[in-house]
């Protein structure tokens, strides 16, 4: 095929060059209906690529033309068998997974640190999770990944899991050994569902660069989503699922993918008015990174490297790199959870002056304008691509150094440091996710939480991973690592007021 095409973008274009009388949706036709408070700033241009459905432009969720020779363009670029275009980010691409790979009653294995996406996948198909949880870097104080060694023990003592869930690379860059994973997932005759959402680049590394991770799809997983909006020119929500299909037969049981049905799920997902604007930015950026790829991978690298460099040389400051990968890192089971790490992630400490990760992110942010992506309590995380620039990296590179010499001016939050960065222990699992949320629930001030069943998803942002799913009994562990957030005012998602001041709990003895 030819990489050099843009079939969706061409097809937009011959709708707009064919001035039509426009009657279907969307209203703004095409550009005109928008307000004019907007678009004295940003012009009308682009707005003329909000368009529907119509002859030129193909129909997402029954593709003939344009679309379809789109995703085949990017399936060919990512060496699938078939890839989508998701409009609801990787959320729906997630779920779309899940929900296609097990049912209600069915195991899955999912590792802990999943994104909230994962738990709306198991909300939706019903089924019973099996989790697995991350290696802590102690070092840095963040997850690192699951580990082969894990896989094997989980499924050892659930052989009946029909696919495991995981995320590489994770927001900080570290990738799992997908390759021995996917071994052993296909061993048992389970899918392996990668959560690609920050590594749509990584498939566009130096193969000379052995440390530089390879794709999940490469390296024998069977389905993956890429947020393409996080690492490429997409727009926000811009997504993609890539398909491996292999025959997954296991004791004569057949777990081979069923297209259908993941086209079926990606209908429930979705939108049936899916943004053209969206779509068009996805068939771009496949064309660019067709194109451009390797250099784009390989500048933001160079980027990295360069602001690494010289913050590793800030008194107080330290950035993270390949050196995590020494096994002396890592006890004997989780050896190998951490396979390769993703350097155009940026991680910077500056513990050693005794600023937190969640300081430092509003020292840069109100003082110097610099924008990170995440905090948390030792790091803040810039995620580095090609469209950054030199300058960028240098305002990062001179705010760090102003705050080392002005290290005093820091304004602790004196709490933070009480929060136990160590991850609680898997709680006890009462109820599914599906039987907890479809179970009626009472609310109930948090403080008298311990030893009831959670009817809710509790996630302290950042980093946003879940510490108690729907189903799960609040353990006095669970109570006190989640107490120190809700104390330190962090906001915490899957709370009503986002507080965590109630909290709300399942009733087993009814039903919604
Ligand atoms: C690991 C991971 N998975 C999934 C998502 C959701 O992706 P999206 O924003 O594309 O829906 C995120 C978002 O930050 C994420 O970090």
């Amino acid at each position: 095929m030819k990489q050099d095409k843009t079939p969706l973008l061409d097809a937009i274009n011959q709708l707009i060059d064919s001035k039509p009388a426009y009657f279907r949706i969307p209203g703004h036709r095409l550009d005109k209906g928008i307000s004019s408070r907007w678009t004295k700033r940003t012009g009308t241009g682009i707005f003329a690529y909000d368009v529907t459905e119509t002859p030129y432009t193909d129909d997402l969720h029954c593709p003939e033309g344009a679309i379809k020779e789109a995703q085949e363009l990017l399936a060919e670029l990512y060496k699938a068998d078939r890839s989508f275009f998701l409009v609801n980010g990787t959320t729906c691409g997630n779920e779309a997974m899940i929900l296609t790979a097990v049912h209600e009653g069915q195991k899955i294995m999912v590792a802990r640190n999943a994104h909230k996406s994962a738990m709306m996948g198991l909300i939706i198909s019903g089924a019973e999770p099996v989790y697995v949880m991350p290696d802590i870097i102690d070092e840095w104080g963040i997850q690192g990944g699951i580990s082969p060694g894990q896989v094997r023990k989980t499924f050892e003592e659930n052989p009946e899991c029909k696919a495991l869930f995981m995320v590489s690379p994770s927001y900080y860059g570290v990738v799992s050994d997908i390759e021995e994973i996917a071994r052993i997932c296909h061993e048992y005759g389970a899918l392996l569902l990668v959560d690609e959402a920050h590594g749509g680049h990584v498939y566009f590394g130096d193969r000379n660069d052995t440390s530089f991770p390879k794709g999940a799809l490469e390296c024998g997983a069977d389905m993956c989503v890429q947020s393409m909006h996080k690492v490429t020119g997409a727009l926000t929500q811009s997504s993609v699922l890539h398909v491996k299909l292999r025959n997954l037969k296991h004791k004569n049981v057949d777990n081979s993918i069923d297209i259908d049905k993941l086209c079926a799920n990606l209908h429930i997902v979705q939108s049936t008015s899916p943004n053209y604007i969206l779509m068009t930015s996805l068939d771009c950026a496949r064309y660019e990174l067709a194109q451009n790829g390797k250099e784009m991978v390989l500048e933001a690298k160079r980027l990295c490297e360069y602001a690494r460099e010289k913050i590793n040389a800030i008194s107080g400051f330290r950035c993270m790199g390949r050196e995590i990968l020494g096994e002396e890192n890592f006890d004997k089971i989780s050896k190998n959870s951490v396979c390769a790490i993703d350097t155009t992630r940026l991680v910077i400490s500056a513990k050693d002056l005794g600023i937190t990760g969640f300081e430092l992110d509003e020292i840069l942010f109100t003082q110097y304008q610099v924008n990170m992506e995440l905090s948390d309590f030792e790091n803040v995380v810039a995620v580095v691509t090609y469209a950054n620039t030199v300058m960028d990296m240098d305002r990062l590179v001179e705010a760090c150094r102003k705050i080392s010499q002005n290290r005093c001016d820091v304004n602790k939050t004196a709490s933070s440091n009480s929060i136990n960065k160590r991850l609680p222990g898997i709680p006890v699992q009462k109820l599914t996710p599906r039987q907890a949320y479809f179970t009626k629930a009472e609310e109930i001030d948090w403080k008298d939480s311990v030893g009831k069943i959670s009817a809710e998803m509790i996630a302290p942002y950042p980093p946003g991973i879940p510490i108690i799913y729907p189903g799960e009994v609040i353990s006095q562990e669970i109570w006190d690592y989640l107490e120190a957030f809700r104390r330190d005012g962090r906001h915490i998602h899957g709370s009503k007021d986002g507080k965590l001041n109630k909290i709300n709990v399942c009733n087993p003895e009814g039903t919604k």
